[in-house]
C-alpha cells in the first residue's frame, strides 16, 4: 500500500477558492507518484471536485458521513450518496466533530459501518485532548475511541481501514507531537488493533498516519517514520507550496 496524504479543507473554503486550489494542485502535484493524495472539501463540492480530478490519480474524500443508511434523517449525507459522489474515503470521528458536534464513539462505529456498506474506506480519527495528556490518560483515550470505533463492524478484516492519530492538542495549534514520540501510540494502536482482529489485519490492512499542525518543515520526519503510513494535513493543505512541499518530502 502507498503512502497516503490527505487534505482536510474543514469548511474554510467557498466554491471560487476551493475549485482554484483543485486546479491548482491538478498542475503542480503531477510529480508527485509515489504518495497517494486524497481532498477532503465540503461535501457540497464534491462533485464538481471529482469532475475536476478526472482520471487524475488524485482522489476524492469526504469529511462526515451519516451514521444511518436511508431516511427521514434532514441535512445528512448517506455513505451510498458519498460513493456516488466519487469518494474513496471519508473521514470519521474528527476531534471538531467529536467534541464540537457531540459525536459519540457509538456513532463513529456506526458511521464505520456505513462506509463498508458502500465501499468507503474510513479514515478514522482518534486522539487524546489537552486534559487526558495532562492526566496521564492519553493511552486510554486512544485504546477507548479504537475499541469502540471498530469493535463489531461488519467490513472488518477484510477491507482497509486507515487510522489516523491526531492529538487533539495539536490540531490547529501549531504544537504537534514529535515523530519520535510517535512510537508510544503506534504501540498501543497496534496492540489494540491486533487484540480485536489479528496483527496481519495490522501489518496488511491497516495505514496509520498521523495529523496535527503538521508543515513543509516538519513533514519529513513524519515520512520516514517507519511506524507512519502518511500524513492527515488541515491548514497547510490550502496553501498550494506549502503542500507541495509536504507531499514531496514523502517522495
Ligand atoms: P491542522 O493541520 O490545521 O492542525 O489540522 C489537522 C486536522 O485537523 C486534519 O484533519
Amino acid at each position: 500500500m502507498k503512502k497516503l496524504l490527505i487534505a482536510n479543507w474543514k469548511m474554510e473554503l467557498n466554491e471560487a477558492e476551493t475549485l482554484d486550489l483543485v486546479l491548482n494542485y491538478k498542475k503542480r502535484l503531477k510529480k508527485i507518484t509515489q504518495v497517494e493524495i486524497a481532498f477532503a472539501p465540503s461535501c457540497v463540492y464534491l462533485k464538481e471536485v471529482k469532475n475536476l480530478l478526472g482520471r487524475t490519480h488524485l482522489q476524492l474524500a469526504a469529511q462526515n458521513v451519516a451514521a444511518q443508511a436511508k431516511g427521514k434523517y434532514t441535512g445528512e449525507i448517506s455513505a451510498a450518496q458519498i460513493k456516488e459522489l466519487g469518494c474513496s474515503y471519508v473521514i470519521v470521528g474528527h476531534s471538531e466533530r467529536r467534541i464540537k458536534m457531540n459525536e459519540t464513539d457509538d456513532m463513529v462505529n456506526r458511521k464505520i459501518n456505513q462506509c463498508y456498506h458502500n465501499d468507503l474506506i474510513p479514515i478514522l480519527c482518534i486522539g487524546e485532548t489537552l486534559e487526558e495528556k495532562n492526566s496521564g490518560r492519553s493511552d486510554s483515550a486512544i485504546v477507548r475511541q479504537l475499541q469502540a470505533a471498530i469493535s463489531k463492524v461488519d467490513g472488518l478484516p477484510e477491507n482497509e481501514l486507515v487510522i489516523a492519530y491526531e492529538p487533539v492538542w495539536a490540531v490547529g495549534t501549531g504544537q504537534f507531537l514529535e515523530a519520535e514520540n510517535i512510537f508510544a501510540f503506534h504501540r498501543t494502536i497496534k496492540r489494540t488493533v491486533s487484540s480485536l482482529y489479528s496483527e496481519k489485519f495490522y501489518n496488511d490492512k491497516v495505514r496509520l498516519l498521523y495529523g496535527g499542525s503538521i508543515n513543509s518543515i516538519i513533514a519529513k520526519d513524519y515520512w520516514v517514520s517507519e511506524v507512519l503510513d502518511g500524513i492527515l494535513v488541515g491548514g497547510a493543505s490550502l496553501d498550494i507550496e506549502e503542500m507541495y512541499n509536504v507531499a514531496l518530502e514523502g517522495e
